[in-house]
């Protein structure tokens, strides 16, 4: 298990979950820290898809190219090997719970809780908005981002 390694997980690993881990991997990279850095889902649904066209837009729109990423579920073996997991909601969180082994080595908890004032909120899920609500989303992981490096360089 590693402090340094870092997943985010969503319903389906194809709109919060892989902005969130492209937005972790760009501030990780500006402020200079080593990290791993994934996505999955609690759900399967979408395994082996690419991302949402919607969510590789907005990613475009940041100068990050998310065309490559694939959609899995979350394993056992993802409580084992990472550090921190990152629900994008509580309904996420709480099938994080169900979905781990009796003694997870990772720490769980919500992307939001790492942004002071938003502790227990949910990033919405975009799935069935429009643009705005995936630049809103967008808007809420880069933010988190941001906190999460400081959070792990201290
Ligand atoms: P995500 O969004 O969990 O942010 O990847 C969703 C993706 C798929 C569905 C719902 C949300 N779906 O119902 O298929």
């Amino acid at each position: 298990m590693s402090q340094k390694a870092v997943l985010f997980v969503c319903l389906g690993n194809i709109c919060r979950s892989p902005m969130a881990e492209a937005a972790l991997r760009a501030e990780a990279v500006a402020q200079g820290l080593a990290l791993t850095i994934d996505s999955a889902g609690t759900s399967g649904l979408h395994a082996g898809e690419g991302a949402d066209p919607r969510a590789i837009a907005e990613a475009q729109r940041h100068g990050i190219d998310l065309s490559r990423h694939r959609a899995r579920m979350v394993t056992e073996d993802d409580f084992m090997h990472f550090g921190h997991i990152f629900a994008l909601d509580p309904q996420n969180l709480r099938d994080l719970h169900r979905l781990a082994p009796r003694r997870p080595l990772a720490k769980l908890g919500l992307v939001l809780d790492r942004v002071p004032g938003r502790a227990g909120q949910a990033v919405i899920d975009p799935y069935y908005g429009d643009a705005d609500d995936f630049a809103a989303a967008w808007d809420d992981v880069a933010e988190a981002a941001r906190h999460i490096v400081t959070y792990l360089l201290r």
